[in-house]
């Protein structure tokens, strides 16, 4: 199956931006040959925001690579100190951004609704928006992971525009249990779940082609075949591994090298 893999590395609060860079530089020279085609991959970074502008000024043009920022505020503009505006995000040339990340939700306390209010103002913004999501480990030992990731999904859907959204959201399954812990999800765990997620997302815009559905948490070379070979699991979206180049296309080039 040729199935165009969607790799994304959220570097969190790493890379100041001479490491960016670097990173940039040396991916424009690894991402060379026939599997580097942009219809076979998209690769989008997501540097903390000081480090977007180097990156993008070092992102060879010949190579499918985007630049995304980690997150956006849902307010244009204000007293509203610390944040950033979507229209900010995407003025310095980002065409993607994060929403909803565990870590936003857990550590800094997002509820569904503020992570509703970030996507809506993306997608009206013009950004490629990747809606994270995913149970607790409590959650899913009892019982409840599809029940929280409906409730994640339908709340984050409810307000938004159909038409727009439909080529803007991507989904981003990631159990917060396999996230920085070295547990990924067993790939068929994060199939049925990423199934889920394409369906109701597929009920609730009615969209061909389909909203990708990339999966998080620990993906690494050694298990990106089982992950990326799942039917419902269109790339990964990596946090570790993404920081260094090898490690980063390694996920890829271990799912392209068997599945070519
Ligand atoms: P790790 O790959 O480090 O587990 O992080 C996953 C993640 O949160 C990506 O957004």
């Amino acid at each position: 199956p040729m199935k165009k893999i969607y790799l994304y590395g959220n570097w969190k609060m790493n890379m100041l931006p001479f490491e960016g860079e670097e990173f940039c530089r040396t991916l424009g020279n690894k991402m060379q040959g026939d599997i580097y085609s942009s219809e076979m991959i998209q690769v989008c970074l997501f540097p903390p925001f000081l480090t977007i502008p180097e990156v993008l000024k070092s992102l060879p043009e010949d190579v499918p690579a985007a630049c995304g920022a980690q997150d956006g505020y849902f307010e244009d503009r204000g007293a509203f100190t610390g944040e950033v505006s979507m229209d900010m995000v995407k003025a310095v040339g980002c065409s993607h951004v994060l929403v909803g990340h565990s870590e936003r939700r857990h550590i800094f306390g997002e509820s569904n609704e503020i992570v509703a209010k970030k996507l809506a103002k993306a997608i009206e913004t013009g950004l490629k928006t990747v809606l994270c999501f995913g149970e607790t480990l409590d959650e899913r030992e009892s019982g409840k992971t599809l029940a929280v990731v409906r409730e994640q999904l339908e709340s984050a859907f409810a307000g938004l525009d159909k038409d727009k959204s439909c080529c803007r959201v991507i989904l981003a399954y990631e159990p917060v249990w396999a996230i920085g812990t070295g547990k990924n999800a067993r790939p068929e765990d994060a199939q049925e779940v990423c199934a889920f997620a394409a369906k109701m997302a597929g009920d609730y815009f009615g969209t061909h082609p389909k909203i990708p559905v990339l999966y998080g948490g620990s993906v690494k070379e050694s298990n990106a075949l089982d992950l990326l070979s799942q039917h419902d699991i269109d790339g990964a979206l990596v946090g570790g591994a993404s920081l260094k180049v090898d490690s980063f296309l390694g996920i890829y080039e271990n799912y392209r090298k068997i599945s070519v």
